[in-house]
Formats: structure tokens, C-alpha cells, sequence
């Protein structure tokens, strides 16, 4: 039988979403089957039947989605008996120095503070898209990339992510 991973994701403006489809992508061409699963829709107890356990979440504000955290610990069980892996998504990890798990504040903090130790982690770059933004956050974003050296033209939209750290990191999944 065909081994199955679940990559669950918390996003909110859908690029950590479109992430995991190109891990899918990459998952099915070395022969495996994977289904994405919003983590609102992750029921404890509904993911036993899956050999691998994939986490990814977006950064808003300096912190992953309250649920994210919450789902960990109600799975806590679930998660040490089975490989896992976890990734975060943000614009911080744009920063080469700031683009793992050690080096980003947001991942480094919040696996610090989880009892999960995930047997893979990585970082990724995420999406700047100011036309999409409402005022205020295109405003507060702004002022942030002012700050530490990133693009402030509203009519900016760039994705950093680095596509073939991605698909590394599902080649690396396939062979938990
Ligand atoms: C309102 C807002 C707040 C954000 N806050 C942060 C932040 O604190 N740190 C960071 O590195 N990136 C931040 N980002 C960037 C997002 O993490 C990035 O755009 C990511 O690609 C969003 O993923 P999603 O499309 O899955 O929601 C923020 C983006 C928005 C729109």
C-alpha cells in the first residue's frame, strides 16, 4: 500500500497552502500519496491512518495561528509515535541569516515552547503582496520593510519563497 502523508496548513492570504501543493507535487512524483488538510478541519483522533505528520503555518504579526500551537498539543501523542515535520512561513526568513529553524525568531521560539521535536524543520520564505493587503496592515508592513530593508512601493508583490528549498524539504519528507 502506498504510504500517506498529511501535510495540515494554517494560512491565511493562501500561499503557505500553495507551499504545501508543490510539496503534493513533489510527494506524488516519488511515488507517494499525500492529502492536504486544513488544520481547522484536522480532527484529533481523524489522523492515526497516516504514516507521516506534516505541519505548516503562516506568521501574522510575530505568531503562528493560536490553533496551530493548540492542535500540537491535543496530538502530542500522535505526533512522537510517527515521523513529523514542521515549517514555518514568513518574510523575516527572506533574510538568509534568518532562514532556518535556529536562526528565524518566529520557529525558533515556537518549537522552543512546544513539547513536539519534530525530526524535520525548515523556514521558507513567504509572500509580500501590498495591493491584497487591507490599509492598515499594507500601512504597518510598510513601516516594517522600511525598518529592516525591504521593498515599500504598495504596488509591490514578490514571492521570496525559494522553490527548490521546498522541494528539498519534501524529497527530505518522502525519506522520514
Ligand atoms: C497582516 C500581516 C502581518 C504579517 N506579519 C508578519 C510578521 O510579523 N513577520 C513576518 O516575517 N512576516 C509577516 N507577514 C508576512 C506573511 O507571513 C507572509 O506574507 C506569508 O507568505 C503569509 O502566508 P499565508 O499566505 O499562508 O497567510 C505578515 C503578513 C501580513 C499580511
Amino acid at each position: 500500500m502506498t504510504e500517506s502523508i498529511a501535510l495540515i496548513y494554517s494560512t491565511t492570504d493562501g500561499h503557505t497552502l500553495k507551499i504545501c501543493q508543490r510539496m503534493q507535487t513533489c510527494i506524488a512524483a516519488a511515488g507517494k500519496h499525500s492529502v492536504l488538510i486544513p488544520i481547522a478541519q484536522a480532527r484529533v483522533g481523524g489522523l492515526a491512518d497516516f504514516d507521516t505528520l506534516v505541519i505548516g503555518a503562516n506568521i501574522r504579526y510575530g505568531h503562528h495561528a493560536a490553533d496551530v500551537g493548540e492542535f500540537i498539543r491535543a496530538n502530542a501523542e500522535l505526533l512522537a509515535s510517527r515521523p513529523s515535520a514542521f515549517f514555518s512561513v514568513n518574510l523575516v526568513a527572506r533574510k538568509s541569516n534568518k532562514n532556518q529553524p535556529e536562526t528565524n525568531p518566529y520557529a525558533r521560539r515556537f518549537l522552543r515552547q512546544l513539547p513536539w521535536r519534530p525530526r524535520l524543520a525548515a523556514v521558507f520564505a513567504g509572500k509580500l503582496d501590498y495591493p491584497s493587503y487591507r490599509p492598515l496592515d499594507r500601512w504597518i508592513i510598510r513601516i516594517i520593510m522600511l525598518i529592516t530593508g525591504g521593498p515599500t512601493d504598495p504596488c509591490t508583490v514578490i514571492e521570496y519563497t525559494d522553490w527548490r528549498q521546498v522541494e528539498d524539504f519534501a524529497d527530505a519528507i518522502c525519506r522520514l
